[in-house]
């Protein structure tokens, strides 16, 4: 039985004869909770462990423990929890902008569930009764991104409400908005999309969707499990702090090289404070150079100095400075993720047993990208590949980067590249 991951002992199959006494079962505890921890303390998880921070665990352990033995049906004698209820629903409207729909007559409310899935149920649920009540369907039907939550399917099970899975464009992960309108018919009760969606984190076009929804009187839900809460405060950044920082990073201008078609890149003059958290999370309408990319990787290895790129032979080489990433920055992880997507994941094509390199993919638009470095444990090389119209980053990009660390790192070229 593989047992690392039960802090070293076996799974009881029954009351041990004596009791284990507090210390003896809270070190069991501590024991267990350390091996699983480790498993994404190095950052190298996507969802399940929504945030790293060891403060905000101790704290809610500690809130929770003044309740965690309360059965929260019984309101009368613990009105508290209706109280704590109602707030989470006014704060969270107070977030997701319930203050417009108030504005236009409408009542916004809220309800709390278990978690992502009961949420999902419960709007298949309310939109099936919905749909029956309102409009006498008894044949409901939801159209449902590809890369919906799989809770939804187990609703639609459930329910009895009839799926049309809708396909995703294979280069943006986005739900196909006219496939989604080509479909809605007069079983429609809901439409679904995800900000972000589980396999990918992307945001489907939730305002395209919404003015579906709206035009044709049916319902939308909006799958914010992953990450949803954050997206509100992105808006709220504003883009002319996300302006800022990106300037001060090198984006929206050439690095003063010199180099023969270096571009400037581009940072758009004017975001809606809506799209602000959209921008922030997929860099929507920023364009960067291979070198601006070359730079910001070159900080999450280099303690997070911003350097400017510089021709020149090793002798005479000093490194110049342009910004430094504030202190309390988090780097820690990004390391351990970017060998990984080489060693094991999407970039596993710039694989390379001699030269440890280590890198991120990307794919957008027409482009497909690899930004890399190597070694993965002392890194020396930065290689960033732009490809156009070639495909994907991890197919195209990926295997040019890993040939040309390959030839630096194998060739004696006497004097090495440009830093
Ligand atoms: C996008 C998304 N939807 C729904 C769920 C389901 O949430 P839960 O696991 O809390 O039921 C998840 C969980 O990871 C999710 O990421």
């Amino acid at each position: 039985m593989d047992d690392t991951n039960s802090g070293g002992k076996c799974p009881r199959f029954g009351f041990d004869e004596q009791g284990l006494g507090a210390d003896a079962v809270i070190r069991e505890l501590d024991s267990i909770a350390r091996a699983e921890d480790s498993v994404w303390a190095d950052g190298r998880c996507s969802g399940t462990i929504y945030c790293g921070d060891r403060a905000i665990y101790d704290l809610s352990a500690e809130a929770f423990g003044r309740f965690s033995y309360v059965n929260a049906l019984q309101r009368d004698m613990c009105p508290s929890q209706t109280r704590f209820e109602s707030e989470i629903i006014a704060m969270t409207l107070d977030m997701l902008h319930g203050g417009a729909a108030r504005a236009r007559g409408q009542e916004p409310c809220g309800v709390i569930g278990s978690g992502g899935t009961e949420s999902i149920l419960a709007a298949i649920y309310a939109h099936r009764e919905w749909g029956h009540a309102e409009k006498g369907i008894e044949a409901p039907e939801m159209i449902l991104p590809e890369t919906a939550h799989v809770a939804f399917g187990k609703g639609a099970h459930y329910f009895g409400v009839r799926v049309i899975p809708a396909p995703v464009d294979p280069q943006t992960t986005l739900v196909d908005v006219d496939f989604v309108r080509k479909h809605v018919g007069r079983n429609t009760v809901l439409l679904v999309g995800s900000a972000g969606n589980y396999p990918y984190g992307t945001i489907d076009p939730i305002g395209a969707l919404s003015d579906l929804a709206m035009e044709h009187g049916v319902g939308l839900h909006v799958d914010g499990c992953l990450g949803g809460f954050i997206l509100p405060w992105g808006e709220q950044l504003g883009y002319e702090k996300v302006e800022r920082y990106a300037r001060l990073l090198g984006l929206g201008e050439p690095s003063g090289i010199n180099l023969t078609g270096e571009t400037a890149g581009r940072l758009p003059p004017f975001v809606r404070p809506e799209a602000v958290g959209h921008l922030s999370s997929h860099a929507t309408g920023i364009e960067t150079s291979a070198m601006q990319l070359a730079v910001l990787v070159s900080a999450t290895v280099n303690g997070g100095v911003i350097l400017r790129p510089q021709m020149s032979g090793p002798q005479d080489f000093v490194p110049r400075e342009r910004w430094r990433l504030p202190e309390t920055t988090r780097l820690e992880g990004l390391a351990a993720g970017f060998a990984a997507a080489v060693n094991e994941g999407s970039a596993s094509a710039a694989f390379d047993p001699e030269v440890a390199v280590a890198g991120k993919t990307g794919t957008c638009a027409q482009l497909g990208w690899f930004a890399s470095y190597a070694p993965a444990g002392r890194p020396e090389l930065v290689v960033v590949v732009f490809i156009e119209h070639g495909g994907q980053g991890s197919r195209a990009a990926a295997p040019l980067a890993r040939a040309l660390h390959a030839h630096y790192f194998r060739v004696d070229l006497g004097t090495p590249a440009a830093s």
